[in-house]
C-alpha cells in the first residue's frame, strides 16, 4: 500500500458512485446524526445493510453501545444537512440541528424530513481499520415521498474516502 500513489487511490476510490444519507443513532439520552456515504445492502435473507462507521465517531459509540441504527435517505434537493452533520448534531427537544426526528421502533431517530428511512438491528460488527463495518438487519421501514430522488454523493462536492490524511 505505502507504494502506491495517493491522489491515484484517492481520486479513483472518490469516483465510486455512493447515496449520501443521514445516519441515525441514539444511546440512552443521546442522539445523534451523521452524513453516512458508505451504506449498502449486503444480504437478501436476512435483508442485511452495511453501514461502516469511523471507530472515532459519536456515532460508532452510540451504535456500539445500542445495537441499532437508522438510515435516512435525503431529498437529492436539499442537500444542506450534509455539512451540517459531518460533526456531532445538537439536540433540542425533538429536533437534531433543527430537523425535526421522532422515535423508532428501535429506539433510534427517524428525520421527519427523509424520504424514505430503514430501522436496522445490528447482527455483526466488523472491524476493517480505521472504521467498524455494522451489518444491521432490516426491521422497520417507511416512504414518506416515493417521488423524490434521492442524494447522492455526486449531487454535492462532497468528498469521502481515499486515503487517510495524517
Ligand atoms: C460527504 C461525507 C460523507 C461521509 N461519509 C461517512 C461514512 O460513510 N462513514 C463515516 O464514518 N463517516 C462519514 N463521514 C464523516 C462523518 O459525517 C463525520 O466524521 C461525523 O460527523 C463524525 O461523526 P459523529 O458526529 O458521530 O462524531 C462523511 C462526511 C462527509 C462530509
Amino acid at each position: 500500500m505505502s507504494d502506491l500513489p495517493i491522489e491515484l487511490i484517492n481520486k479513483v476510490t472518490w469516483k465510486i458512485p455512493n447515496a449520501l444519507c443521514l445516519l441515525g443513532s441514539r444511546s440512552g439520552d443521546e442522539w445523534n446524526g451523521m452524513t453516512q456515504s458508505w451504506l449498502t445492502q449486503v444480504s437478501m435473507e436476512p435483508v442485511l445493510i452495511a453501514a461502516s462507521v469511523d471507530r472515532k465517531a459519536v456515532t460508532h459509540r452510540l451504535i456500539d453501545e445500542s445495537r441499532v441504527f437508522t438510515v435516512n435517505l435525503w431529498n437529492a434537493e436539499d442537500t444542506r444537512p450534509f455539512v451540517k452533520f459531518s460533526k456531532p448534531a445538537a439536540k433540542e427537544g425533538m429536533t437534531l440541528n433543527e430537523r425535526p426526528i421522532r422515535e423508532g421502533a428501535t429506539g433510534a431517530p427517524i428525520f421527519e424530513e427523509a424520504i424514505a428511512y430503514l430501522e436496522c438491528e445490528v447482527r455483526e460488527a466488523i472491524d476493517v481499520g480505521t472504521h467498524t463495518l455494522f451489518l444491521g438487519e432490516v426491521v422497520a421501514a417507511g416512504i414518506n415521498d416515493d417521488e423524490a430522488e434521492v442524494a447522492a454523493m455526486s449531487h454535492t462536492r462532497m468528498k469521502y474516502g481515499g486515503v487517510k490524511r495524517h
